[in-house]
């Protein structure tokens, strides 16, 4: 086990799990208000590199482009387009084109991924490893670390967002049960002893 995963594993403990604990996170789910992601949305610097991105190499299809002639808020004629590419759960990654507020360069950079990430489900370590191949053959380096309840592998899109594929095997479903045990006691830890 390398260092990474047992550091993810330890940190929630090894407790026995209850079989009915199982269905305690199934209806918990399913009386949740807040449904799942609808979509994330980001500036873009390039519309048709972006589209490449997503549709052409993560293939996620593009199923909305809207040109919008005023800004949302002020009703200022601002024109931009809001374009959604869709993950197979229906939600989205969303981009805006926006030249009144960026163009060309990115306005900002999101250094790490510890600043900012979006983590996408992919369904196999196969899907991790083709989207690797795939990225690296037009010029996207990647880098994977195996967290053990998480095989993750990072990369920067063309606008400069991290993004994470992410795949959790089936025997890390013990793992999420776990940690969801201990979580409030962890934060709180957390906050008690932060430096
Ligand atoms: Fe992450």
């Amino acid at each position: 086990m390398s260092h990474q995963e047992e550091n993810v594993l330890t940190a929630v403990g090894d407790a026995e799990i209850d079989p009915k604990e199982r269905e305690q996170v199934i209806a918990r789910r399913a009386k949740s208000r807040v449904r799942g992601l609808n979509h994330h949305a980001y500036y873009c610097t390039d519309g048709e590199k972006t589209r490449h991105f997503y549709e052409d190499i993560l293939e996620m299809p593009m199923t909305i482009a809207l040109r919008i002639p005023d800004e949302v808020f002020t009703g200022k004629q601002a024109p931009y387009c809001h374009f959604f590419f869709e993950m197979g759960d229906g939600s989205s990654i969303a981009f805006f084109d926006y030249p009144d507020f960026f163009d060309g360069e990115p306005p900002f950079t999101v250094p790490t991924v510890y600043h900012h990430h979006i983590a996408i489900n992919v369904d196999s370590d196969e899907a991790i490893d083709y989207f690797r191949q795939k990225l690296e053959s037009e010029g996207y380096p990647s880098t994977f670390v195996d967290h053990g309840a998480f095989h993750s592998l990072y990369l920067r899109d063309p606008n400069g967002m991290n993004l994470e594929l992410c795949y959790s095997p089936p025997a890390s479903d013990d793992f999420f049960l776990r940690a969801g045990k201990v979580a409030h006691a962890e934060l709180k830890q957390w906050a008690a002893t932060r430096a």
